[in-house]
């Protein structure tokens, strides 16, 4: 796990960039696996930014997001489909049919959680973006989750309900349970950059660079990964110093 130590939020997000950037130019045709939250807006932004200056191109881009709340539409603000396209793909030449994203609504949504996996199955993903939940989560896989466990519907636990209360009007409207990639989904990654930034994650910084890999804190399986950077800002790297 290589680790780099950044100053703040904004410098977090430049370096970060740069990989992708990086990717792009390498291979244009690349399969992104792309997150949501607080993290990676800024990553997105110099996407954005390096997109507009003609320095990188998506057409040829396939991306796959980790996650989807369920029960919330596609239009909601809130919703992860409606998050991406806000962030990032609107603001690119990326083709709408090159974007998957698992859609958790409506009926037989075990069926589409198959679907979403056997589609992660036919590809693979050169880079993956990931966030860290501060109980350790890494897409939306709790604590407590397998390993092994690939695409599945999860319970959000109250600790994340209550970290993503800030997007909602209040913790009622935090929808319950999520779809998500699962942790052996993740470590078929190619590679994976994970950005981690505030004091709010100081303790789960410690946790995931001093801790044992276990289930309980799901991002540790990382360390059995053989090309993950960690981006961390100061202040999450407190504690470490
Ligand atoms: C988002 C996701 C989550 C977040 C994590 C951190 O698609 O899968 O695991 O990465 O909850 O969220 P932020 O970045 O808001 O702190």
């Amino acid at each position: 796990m290589k680790v780099i130590v950044v100053k703040n939020y904004d410098e977090m997000s430049k370096k970060a960039a740069e990989i992708f950037i990086e990717q792009l130019k390498n291979k244009p045709n690349s399969i992104l696996g792309l997150a949501t939250g607080g993290s990676p807006v800024g990553t997105y932004k110099e996407l954005i930014k390096a997109y507009n200056d003609g320095q990188i191109s998506f057409k040829d881009v396939q991306t796959y997001n980790l996650d989807e709340y369920c029960g919330i539409d596609i239009n909601h603000p809130q919703s992860y489909y409606y998050f991406m396209h806000d962030n990032l793909f609107n603001h690119v030449d990326i083709k709408e049919e090159n974007v998957h994203i698992p859609s958790a609504r409506g009926e037989n949504i075990a069926k589409q959680c198959e679907d979403y996996n056997n589609a992660l199955h036919s590809v693979e993903i050169d880079i993956q973006l990931l966030g860290i939940g501060s109980n350790g989560h890494i897409a939306f896989n709790e604590p407590g989750t397998s390993f092994e466990q690939e695409t599945f519907i999860v319970e959000l636990t109250d600790k994340t309900r209550q970290d993503n209360k800030r997007f909602f009007n209040s913790i009622d409207e935090v929808p319950t349970h999520a779809m998500t990639m699962g942790i052996k989904n993740i470590m078929q990654a190619k590679s994976i950059v994970m950005l981690i930034s505030g004091a709010s994650k100081k303790e789960t910084v410690e946790k995931l660079l001093k801790g044992p890999i276990t289930e309980s804190f799901p991002a540790s399986i990382l360390h059995n990964h053989q090309d993950v950077t960690v981006i961390i800002d100061e202040e999450a790297y407190q504690n470490m110093k």
